[in-house]
């Protein structure tokens, strides 16, 4: 039976008298199967016996468009039962605005991570998040929080957050799902029109058509990064756009002057005003 919880205090309380090992898997709701699989990786880590913890919260500090927060679905009944289906034991639902005082000054910062990528094109998005996410921590604490590989930025700060701030919970990261036509899973992908959902399968596309010139041997990172652009723009819709294309070091996230190491090529893309990212990874 799924436990409904709102505030710090009661899931706290609710928590420390459930079982261990304990499993967190944040969410901003608007729940697809790619968190759904989140949620099974997640009983899987802590056995039938454990407990699994989903936190639904719309983080308004991590949205750096207002447009983009108010039309962000929230579809919180739907979500529950997706919850109460897939044998989650506490949801924590925190009402909008209800976690942060109304003077709130302190937040998580990365300097380096965070340089490029989204980090570059949606200022403070990631102190957004990272200040979310050691909150979730600190409120919860959980033995394992799971999160998705799509969201590899995303994944790979909060990484170095619990190694840099010595934050006692191991991250699992998750491998992105994908429908069969090779889209990854997203909230936002709800808010495309059926020509824009039906043209997007253009980005991992391009991605993939970029990363097997590695079979070539070639090293020139621009290579890559024009043969991406030129597959994300051919006869590409009128509302379609680029935001960024990068290609970075797997672990630094900075961007590389010579292919001889893992790299991943990243994109953010819009249609209209939804922006979807994905990636590839690119092994010389
Ligand atoms: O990936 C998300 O849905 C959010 O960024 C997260 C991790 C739940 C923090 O709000």
């Amino acid at each position: 039976m799924l436990q409904r919880h709102a505030t710090v205090a009661d899931v706290r309380s609710a928590l420390k008298k459930l079982p261990s090992p304990q499993a967190l898997v944040p969410t901003m709701g608007a729940l697809h199967e790619g968190h759904l699989e989140l949620l099974r990786a997640a009983r899987k880590k802590v056995g039938p016996e454990g407990t699994v913890v989903v936190s639904i919260f719309v983080n308004p500090i991590q949205f750096d468009r207002a447009e983009d927060l108010e039309n962000y679905p929230q579809p919180l009944e739907e979500d529950l039962a997706l919850c109460e289906q897939e044998g989650v034991d506490v949801a924590f639902i925190p009402k909008a605005g209800s976690l942060y005082q109304k003077d709130h000054s302190v937040i998580v910062t990365d300097s380096l991570l965070s340089r490029h990528l989204c980090g570059a094109t949606r200022p403070g998005h990631f102190d957004g998040v990272l200040t979310i996410v050691l909150k979730l921590f600190n409120i919860c604490q959980s033995d394992y929080a799971i999160f998705g590989k799509k969201d590899f930025q995303q994944l790979a700060l909060i990484h170095r957050m619990v190694r840099d701030l010595d934050v006692p919970v191991e991250i699992i990261g998750h491998p992105t799902v994908r429908e069969n036509d090779g889209v990854a899973l997203s909230s936002r992908n709800r808010k495309l029109t059926a020509e824009q959902r039906a043209d997007a399968p253009r980005i991992q596309r391009a991605l993939a058509a970029a990363r097997d010139l590695v079979t070539t041997g070639e090293q020139n990172p621009q290579t890559y990064i024009e043969a991406a652009r030129h597959h994300l723009l051919k006869e590409k819709p009128e509302d379609f756009s680029i935001d960024y294309l990068e290609l970075v070091d797997h672990l630094t996230l900075q961007p590389i002057s010579k292919l001889t190491a893992p790299a991943t090529l990243a994109t953010a893309c819009f249609y209209g005003a939804v922006r979807l990212i994905d990636h590839i990874e690119i092994y010389p």
